[in-house]
């Protein structure tokens, strides 16, 4: 909730964009918590943060736990913060039980995890997986034009270290579900087994602006008209390929975007997802025949992201299985339908993620809630399978820890 201050909005939200004076804000405040708690605080050359519990052996790699400060524009409180402030509580639970860990325990926060100000989505962890180069990353701008490097250097979180030479032995990231499921079924766990896969596009949909009152309906080319056909295909192709396909336009800027004007061009988003890649595939095809058919104005169709469906690894999801089972919480498996910094991480470390309910289902959405005592929950599966791993990574015949209930 002392998080949920910084950029809130008058709707019990957060607008708190990355690499903006409100995300400084969130960082300085997360930065002191952690020391406090009597962490080291390292920062990559992306802003990536790593908050360092030291370990009995700190020659060990290190467990991370963590997600993302940002939100969307009209995002909530928990979406990301919670699974940074979890790794935080495990922290402040490990030091008032005085327990100590072999492998150190890093709380971790990802830049841009977000996309909305700067895409694609999950950016500065995916640099770290090795899915993004550097550059890509710090060339970046958003809607204004403003570039990734200059506004990572203005709030003062262009670190030194390397992005991707800070070693991890494993991650975790607990999150709200996100959708309705856990919900619906009375469940308070959710052990993520993966997360499908993304395609993002940008569209320009280019006509020719003319008077709205002189101009004859025949023979106008309205980009606006053009653009609308596009956003009831995505719609259709997502319908087409049910059930686990989705497909969302969130963005569009219309041009000159003056009441009679004839529009003359449309820029928008797509966001397509499902679990199978070659799903994926065919909607792509479809949106490209559904391009192939707009006659009226010229469209040019580009694929922005291709982040393919990821699997997380068997021995950290039987980690937070485990833990479940331990804590007897109802719980079932699932695939994640958000994008989130564990999935591109797992491309390079191992993996799993714990999920708990939301209020309604819902996210990205001022609303979003979730009850405390799944919260709890939550951050207790995520400290047993932190607890676990901290000894398995580095000794895997010495599981030492079990403050878990049998
Ligand atoms: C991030 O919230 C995403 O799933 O796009
Ligand atoms: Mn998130
Ligand atoms: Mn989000």
């Amino acid at each position: 909730m002392d998080m949920a201050r910084i950029d809130a909005l008058p709707g019990g939200g957060c607008g708190r964009l990355a690499l903006t004076d409100g995300d400084r804000e969130a960082r300085d405040l997360f930065a002191s918590w952690c020391r406090e708690a009597g962490c080291t605080v390292t920062i990559d050359r992306l802003g990536n943060m790593f908050a360092q519990r030291p370990g009995r052996d700190n020659a060990l790699t290190p467990i991370g736990i963590g997600s993302h400060l940002d939100t969307q524009p009209h995002g909530g409180k928990f979406d990301g913060v919670y699974g940074v402030l979890a790794g935080l509580e495990i922290v402040r639970t490990l030091n008032d039980h005085r327990i100590e860990t072999d492998a150190p325990i890093d709380v971790v926060n990802w830049t841009n995890e977000e996309g909305a100000r700067f895409a694609p989505a999950m950016l500065c962890s995916g640099v770290y997986a090795g899915l993004f180069d550097l550059d890509f990353a710090l060339s970046r701008t958003d809607a204004d034009g403003m570039q990734f490097a200059k506004e990572l250097e203005r709030i003062g979180y262009a670190g030194d270290m390397p992005c991707g030479s800070h070693k991890l032995g494993a991650f975790l990231e607990a999150h709200i579900e996100q959708g309705p499921v856990l919900e619906r079924h009375a469940q308070v766990i959710g052990v993520v087994t993966g997360g499908q896969g993304q395609r993002w596009y940008d569209v320009t949909v280019s006509g020719r602006d003319a008077h709205s009152g002189s101009t004859p309906m025949a023979g106008r080319r309205d980009a606006l008209v053009a653009a609308s056909r596009l956003v009831l295909a995505v719609q259709d192709i997502a319908l087409e390929f049910a059930p686990d396909s989705v497909g969302t336009v969130g963005e569009m800027h219309v041009t000159p975007n003056s009441r009679n004007t004839v529009p003359g061009e449309v820029q928008f988003t797509v966001d397509f997802r499902n679990p199978d890649d070659a799903v994926l595939s065919r909607m792509d095809e479809a949106l490209r025949d559904a391009v192939a058919r707009e006659t009226a104005a010229s469209v040019n169709l580009q694929m922005i992201w291709h982040n393919p469906p990821v699997r997380f690894a068997p021995a950290c999801v039987e980690a937070i299985q485990a833990a479940t089972t331990a804590y007897g919480y109802p719980r079932r498996q699932m695939v994640s339908g958000a994008g989130h910094d564990a999935c591109q991480i797992a491309r390079k470390v191992p993996t799993a993620m714990v999920f708990v309910p939301c209020k309604d289902g819902l996210s990205h959405n001022e609303a979003e809630s979730a009850e405390q005592s799944h919260l709890e929950a939550g951050c207790n599966v995520l400290l047993g399978a932190a607890l676990h791993l901290s000894s398995a990574v580095g000794h895997p015949e010495n599981q030492t820890h079990d403050i878990i209930p049998a």
